[in-house]
């Protein structure tokens, strides 16, 4: 389908371009060279971890955290449903079970209180994720992390950039993930990262990500032996992509400047004009990168069809994960989480990306203005 406004454009400049071409100008190192340590070291120094190492999906970089950090069979693993379903599968890939908790309402992050409830005595992990540009309560949880003696590993996929004064969100954690999907922050097409502070889990990392093998140089321009030591995969990101990582990352800032100034924009029509939406409020200290811009609203699924109508695509992020067929009739899972469920049927996001103009925005608020002006 053709939408008047899509749910999200990339930014991308000539910058990008010339980037890529370079690097496949070279006519070698397509897959390994680098760019892929530049760009590691540059997204290190961005969130302000020691290290960060690149994968060719935020979900293939969960997986392998999952792994460094030791968890498998037999161990629980506190995740949001509230989320995209790749958080609640990482613990699978490793023979762990997902523990579902609430999310509390004024970020869409785990509930601290909730997650307390859930810990047992095989709970070994929490993931929680910084929903849609938004750091979660990270320090309340790190703190129940630190109490329990848990692993934290921060899902946020969607938040680059994000922080709570001036600590940025993938800095608080054990380790945390980060993707590059195309409608992330920024992106390189499909990619993520996981940054920690951590050299043991560092090293790990690299070794799950290229098949187990240590690599004590590049293994395509080298004659050596280089032994197999562990079972791994092949989860690494291109030199090619790891190009456009760097000229992405770049821009980072500039970016999130012109997503905030677009979503304060909207926040400030819609709490003017249209009082039965709620709009997004971060906590004080927290600083949204506005990945989505999502808001609240009762008559959800009649206002979704009214901007697809109007061509105005939107979408619901997100529905639970434990009421998907999958966790229901495959895994068995009966769990109630209210606030999870109540929020998911009045989410919607709404069109926002850094280069929506103002009279898109006018389109959207249009739109919006009309469909709750006429009785349905
Ligand atoms: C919260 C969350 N977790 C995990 C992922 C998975 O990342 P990727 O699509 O890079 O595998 C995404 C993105 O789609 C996400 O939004």
């Amino acid at each position: 389908m053709t939408w008047k406004i899509p749910l999200f454009k990339i930014y991308w400049d000539e910058e990008d371009v010339e980037a890529v071409t370079t690097a496949i100008k070279a006519g070698m190192n397509w897959a390994v060279g680098p760019n892929v340590e530049q760009f590691e070291d540059l997204i290190a120094s961005y969130v302000g971890t020691d290290y960060a190492v690149t994968f060719n999906s935020g979900t293939s970089a969960l997986h392998t955290a999952l792994l460094a950090h030791g968890i498998k069979k037999g161990a629980e693993v506190i995740v949001p449903s509230f989320t995209f379903i790749a958080t609640a599968n990482a613990p699978l890939f490793v023979g762990a079970k997902p523990v579902f908790a609430d999310i509390e309402e004024e970020t869409f992050g785990l509930g601290p209180e909730d997650v307390k409830e859930k810990i047992t005595k095989k709970t070994k992990a929490i993931i929680p994720i910084h929903y849609g540009g938004c750091s979660c309560k990270i320090r309340e949880l790190k703190e129940i992390a630190d109490d329990h003696n848990l692993i934290l590993i921060e899902d946020a996929a969607e938040s680059l950039g994000a922080r709570i004064g001036d600590k940025k969100v993938g800095s608080f954690g054990d380790s945390a993930m980060l993707s590059f999907c195309q409608n992330k922050i920024i992106t390189t097409g499909d990619g993520g990262a996981i940054v920690t502070n951590t050299k043991k889990i560092y090293e790990k990392l690299k070794l799950i990500r290229s098949h187990g093998r240590l690599e004590t140089s590049d293994y395509f321009s080298s004659t050596e032996y280089m032994d197999y030591i562990t079972l791994g995969y092949n989860f690494r990101m291109s030199n090619i992509v790891a190009a456009l990582g760097v000229a992405q990352l770049k821009k980072v800032d500039k970016i999130i400047e012109m997503r905030r100034k677009n979503a304060e924009y909207l926040t400030a029509s819609l709490k003017r004009e249209l009082k039965e939406i709620m709009t997004p409020v971060p906590p004080n200290e927290y600083y949204h990168a506005y990945q989505m811009y999502t808001i609240m609203v009762d008559n959800r699924d009649k206002l979704m069809k009214y901007l697809a109508d109007n061509g105005i695509m939107t979408k619901v992020y997100f529905s639970p994960v434990h009421l998907t067929h999958f966790c229901k009739n495959e895994l068995g899972y009966t769990c109630k989480l209210p606030v999870t469920e109540e929020t998911s049927t009045q989410v919607l996001t709404l069109p926002m990306y850094p280069a929506l103009t103002k009279e898109e925005m006018d389109f959207i608020l249009d739109n919006i203005k009309c469909f709750v002006e006429v009785p349905r």
